[in-house]
């Protein structure tokens, strides 16, 4: 059967008005991969999957939320919708507003969003707003606007977009045949963070349409990653400034950050900061190692959970499921800027063999 969309699948059990047409791209039902080579290089003897987010229609898991979002914003009779992004919210928005036929405005922190995102929100014909200032000064920004006008804000601390984003939780069960151990995921606004626990909860309570059999008791362990200049639920109070050269997750005040903090501690779980160097090596560790590429922000999960080891704090043989995220092609300047550009050679027989030295 053709695999339409979040809201064909899950249906009733999405808190969302029943009534309307979805309106979906067919997000969702992305691969569980296992990465034997990539278990090896974060140790500790864990056999680790990657859910591969990127692989929904714009490249990353705001896809999920915003078939939810969107969808309940027409039934609400919406004419237009906003949101302050790092560039993936913004993308998704503008897609599903775009094919909704609502007038989408986003607002993005200047010059620190990557390439891709920003040609994707563009492309879609969202009106872009770049402002001087972060995503927190954006979101303050739209909540305002939102409270005033007759704009729907799409933003996570809309509660349909959890709605869609737990989905992910319910595939990663069906996918295993059972709970995973722990799920490692990158936190920025923390929203993702949350609807993973709500997902795993729901599933657990018996709540969600599968008949996978993981209607267990045991929920997993949450890991949570922040980049150490961004790191303000780690640290425990708000960074004005934050910085990390993974943009997506460069947030200093998360919306949900209290409801994040419950999870991790309802999960038994921990949230950690890793530097910039460690989220890039494991950006290139997953290339590299198992031919999966995502944008930098994604690898901060698997950051996290090769320093989780190194700490001591994962159990050998656990199942470990890494949450990627959003594509490394959102970010091809992230991509290219630690490496050499290519060689260029004559386009002969005997060139190629010098340059191959075969
Ligand atoms: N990974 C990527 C690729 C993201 O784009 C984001 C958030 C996160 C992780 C963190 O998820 O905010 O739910 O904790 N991006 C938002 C945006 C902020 O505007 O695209 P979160």
């Amino acid at each position: 059967m053709r695999w339409q969309g979040l809201i064909n699948r899950y249906g009733a059990a999405l808190r969302i008005a029943q009534y309307v047409q979805p309106v979906t791209l067919c997000e969702g039902n992305t691969p569980l991969i296992p990465v034997p080579r990539l278990s090896t290089w974060i140790g500790g003897g864990a056999q680790v999957f990657v859910k591969y987010e990127g692989l929904n229609p714009t490249g990353s898991f705001k896809d999920r939320g915003m078939t939810t979002a969107i969808t309940q914003a027409v039934a609400e009779n919406a004419e237009a919708v906003i949101c302050a992004s790092t560039g993936n919210t913004s993308a998704s928005a503008a897609a599903y507003a775009a094919r909704a036929g609502l007038r989408c405005i986003v607002l993005i922190p200047d010059g620190k969003i990557a390439l891709g995102k920003l040609a994707a929100s563009v492309a879609y014909g969202a009106e872009v707003v770049s402002i001087r200032g972060s995503f927190d000064d954006g979101l303050n920004l739209v909540r305002e606007i939102a409270s005033t006008s007759p704009i729907v804000l799409v933003n996570s601390v809309n509660p349909a977009r959890l709605e869609g984003q737990k989905t992910a939780a319910w595939e990663i069960c069906e996918q295993l045949g059972a709970m995973p151990d722990r799920l490692c995921l990158p936190v920025g606004n923390a929203g993702n963070i949350s609807a993973y626990w709500m997902g795993f909860s729901e599933c657990s309570a018996g709540e969600c349409p599968n008949t996978c059999g993981c209607r267990e008791k045991r929920r997993p362990k949450l890991l949570g990653a922040q980049a150490s200049g961004s790191a303000p639920i780690v640290l425990g109070r708000r960074i004005e400034q934050p910085e990390t050269r993974a943009t997506a997750i460069r947030i200093g005040n998360p919306a949900r950050w209290k409801q994040a903090e419950q999870a991790l501690q309802e999960s038994g779980g921990h949230i950690l900061a890793v530097t910039d160097e460690e989220i890039f090596e494991a950006y290139h560790a997953l290339s590299r190692l198992e031919g999966v590429f995502c944008e930098p922000s994604s690898a901060a999960g698997v950051a996290g959970l090769r320093k989780s080891v190194q700490q001591g704090l994962v159990i050998e043989g656990e199942t470990i499921v890494c949450v990627l995220t959003g594509h490394g092609l959102k970010d091809p300047d992230s991509a290219t800027a630690d490496v050499q550009p290519p060689i260029t050679i004559d386009a002969k027989l005997e060139a190629l063999k010098k340059h191959l030295k075969v």
